[in-house]
């Protein structure tokens, strides 16, 4: 089975990346042949800041590298080190119509925020099953908002195998990250569009101070409360065992805590789970040779994939010499 799924570079990533969609990802690098790459080239319908871009792209791989990523296992790479996957995003323009990408929410969502309507952003879609198409992925693991994309990459894939009587392309299947929904410092969804993240690689100080400065309602300290409306309480039971859930829960009922305490039982937890990968992340940023190595490597591992298919897409479609097709 392979897996396959990408992460824009186009910020610091957060508790929310970490818990909905990170964890998953390294946990599947043990069962299958995964492809993870950092989508820079997706990153630029937002990102026009060169220093900042080439910045993100590399925290990415630092990143998912501290957090346990194994290199030798998984197969992290730079998008833009496979740059067939520009090429057959045009042949899979060709045979696209247009209503397909009229019909996409994020497209319209992102629009509706405020970004430029570009001609890369209304054809992020076809990037991005030429991603996933390229690779012949079995599988591709994303949130919800991105299974519109998967489906219309089965339709591409779909549309070219039609259009030229082979089946060059698989369908992949998106398969749902786990449905929790991480709650950010004000108690909406955890976003960097939202500014109320709890970065994964801050100091040890700030991370403290953003979760002291958690949201939380004004039941008095001897009241007993309810930890099920606390957003507090939601973070610590993403982050914490079972059994200290269970005593955390049993304090807010009996009442005599106040929010600040609880905060500091999930500040506590947050650094056991972050201490660690923020020390092997420091190690990294001392080997930057290291990282630059591996995405190189592991570019070059997806790019033989990437070419293999797209020889065989090139034949089938007529742009390079093959056998006649006599139709
Ligand atoms: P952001 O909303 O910060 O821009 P992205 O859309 O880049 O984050 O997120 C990449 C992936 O991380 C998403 O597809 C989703 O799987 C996961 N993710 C992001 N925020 C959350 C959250 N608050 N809760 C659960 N998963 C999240
Ligand atoms: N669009 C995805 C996101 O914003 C990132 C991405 C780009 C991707 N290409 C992909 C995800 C291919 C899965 C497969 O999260």
């Amino acid at each position: 089975m392979r897996v396959l799924s990408g992460i824009q570079s186009n910020g610091k990533l957060h508790l929310g990346n970490y818990l909905g969609a990170i964890t998953q990802h390294i946990a599947m690098q043990h069962e299958h042949e995964c492809f993870f790459f950092i989508a820079n080239y997706h990153s630029l319908t937002t990102i026009h800041d060169p220093d900042l871009l080439r910045a993100y792209t590399r925290d990415v791989a630092m990143d998912y590298l501290a957090l346990g990523l194994d290199p030798e296992k998984a197969c992290l790479f730079r998008q833009t080190d496979v740059p067939e996957v520009c090429e057959l995003t045009w042949i899979l323009s060709c045979v696209t119509g247009k209503g397909l990408l009229e019909r996409a929410t994020s497209y319209k969502d992102k629009v509706a925020k405020g970004i430029a309507s570009s001609m890369g952003l209304f054809s992020y879609p076809v990037l991005m099953a030429a991603d996933i198409l390229i690779y012949r992925s079995d599988l591709v693991p994303v949130g919800k908002d991105q299974t519109q994309h998967v489906e219309m990459a089965q339709d591409m894939g779909g549309y070219f195998n039609q259009t030229f009587g082979k089946e060059v392309f698989k369908r992949p299947e998106a398969k749902l990250n786990e449905s929790r929904v991480v709650p950010g410092v004000d108690g909406q969804k955890m976003s960097k569009s939202y500014g109320n993240t709890i970065e994964l690689f801050d100091t040890a100080k700030k991370t403290k101070k953003r979760i002291m400065g958690i949201k939380t309602d004004s039941t008095p300290v001897e009241a007993p409360k309810d930890p099920d409306g606390c957003n507090v309480f939601a973070l610590y039971k993403l982050m914490a065992n079972p059994d200290e859930v269970n005593a955390l829960a049993d304090r807010y009922r009996a009442g005599g805590m106040g929010y600040g305490d609880a905060k500091k039982e999930l500040a506590e937890v947050v650094e056991r789970v972050l201490g660690p990968a923020r020390e092997r992340r420091a190690a990294l940023e001392g080997d930057l040779s290291f990282v630059e190595d591996v995405l190189t490597t592991n570019g070059t591992k997806a790019r033989k994939v990437a070419q293999g298919v797209m020889a065989e897409v090139r034949e089938t479609c007529g742009l390079i010499a093959g056998k006649e097709t006599h139709r």
